[in-house]
């Protein structure tokens, strides 16, 4: 599909796919090990919002092997995501895992992974081709928190995907609220940096996702940051060059119910003693029940405000011909 707002308004219908596939009887798991790289890796921090409340550890790994010195252990159930199927440094790290024994499963299009995944037997989703890696956020976590369903490492998770499904189809009908926001948000944003602060698991992991989203669709350089830590660093870095920072640089704030109580007060001041060095653009706040609703509804606000970026750069959000040319300089498949 090129038109990536059509990919985006898909999110609704990526999500009911993966809730209508069939159980996976994978075993019982307390301790995931998520590897994926960009699009397909953010799946796993979202996962980790959404699984630690259950009492299991997930550890998200973005990178080649080796595996972490506690894997062989701890024995986690190590999930590969890669929507091509190609990715060196995902393909590189499940190798890792395979030969250490370590239990497997996989969310991929095929490629490489899918083919390891029949080669050794192991669990694999199969997710529907066709989509940029970013843009198939709901079949990518979708279909890991199906996995991880099946790994009784979730409890069943039917109802927050109606939940999630259903907010994102009413989010993504144009002229909802969240496209008014999104319309804010992006004039706000227009010919600055973007700086993305979250709180908590679910805002935080947003963050980073919006960070993606315009570095990779607006084609512009974009950050995240997480309270509170930066408060005890980036808050000072703000203090020497004000004239240049408040001119090409923006802050949104992403919010959520699960952020500490004193983050509140701490985006409060934050934004008080920086009023001089940027403007503080806009507050996001989740919608919805469930984990999964909540991050679904602050990915859409960011997938869209990304959107509109690109449009009022005049750039098409739809290649990414700088990691293309990355993937083929190192000798792999672009996606
Ligand atoms: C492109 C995109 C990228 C890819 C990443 C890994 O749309 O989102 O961030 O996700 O280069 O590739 P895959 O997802 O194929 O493993």
């Amino acid at each position: 599909m090129t038109d990536m707002l059509a990919q985006i308004k898909s999110l609704g219908d990526q999500l009911r796919w993966a809730a209508s596939l069939e159980a996976l009887p994978i075993g019982t798991y307390s301790e995931v090990l998520c590897a994926g790289m960009g699009g397909s890796g953010i799946s796993g921090d979202y996962a980790k919002a959404i699984a630690e409340p259950f009492g299991t550890r997930v550890t998200v790994h973005k990178g080649y092997g080796p595996l972490p010195p506690w894997a062989d252990r701890v024995r986690p159930l190590v999930v590969a995501s890669s929507y091509s199927g190609n990715t060196e440094e995902t393909l590189d790290f499940v190798q890792v895992a395979h030969e250490h024994g370590l239990p497997i499963a996989t969310v991929t299009t095929g490629g490489q992974l899918g083919e390891m995944a029949s080669r050794h037997g192991w669990a694999m989703v199969e997710v529907p081709g066709g989509f940029q890696p970013r843009a198939a956020a709901g079949y990518m976590l979708g279909a890991l928190l199906r996995v991880l369903e099946g790994a009784h490492s979730v409890d069943d998770q039917r109802l927050s995907f109606v939940e999630a499904s259903d907010l994102a189809d009413e989010e993504l009908t144009e002229g909802s609220g969240s496209w008014e926001l999104a319309q804010e948000v992006a004039g706000g944003l227009a010919g600055r940096i973007p700086i993305i602060y979250g709180g908590g698991p679910v805002s935080g992991a947003a963050a980073q996702r919006w960070k993606t989203q315009i570095n990779e669709n607006a084609k512009t350089p974009a950050w995240w940051s997480l309270l509170p830590e930066l408060d005890h660093n980036e808050l000072a870095g703000w203090e020497a060059m004000p004239q240049k920072t408040t001119e090409h640089l923006g802050i949104v704030a992403l919010t959520d119910r699960d952020d500490h109580d004193m983050i509140g007060a701490r985006l409060a001041h934050t934004s008080d003693l920086t009023e001089d060095a940027v403007p503080w653009v806009a507050r996001v706040g989740s919608r919805g029940t469930s984990v999964l609703a909540r991050l679904i509804s602050l990915t859409i606000a960011g997938d869209l405000v990304s959107w509109l970026l690109a449009e009022s750069a005049g750039v098409d959000p739809v290649p990414v011909t700088r990691i293309e040319r990355l993937k083929e300089l190192l000798g792999g498949t672009a996606s």
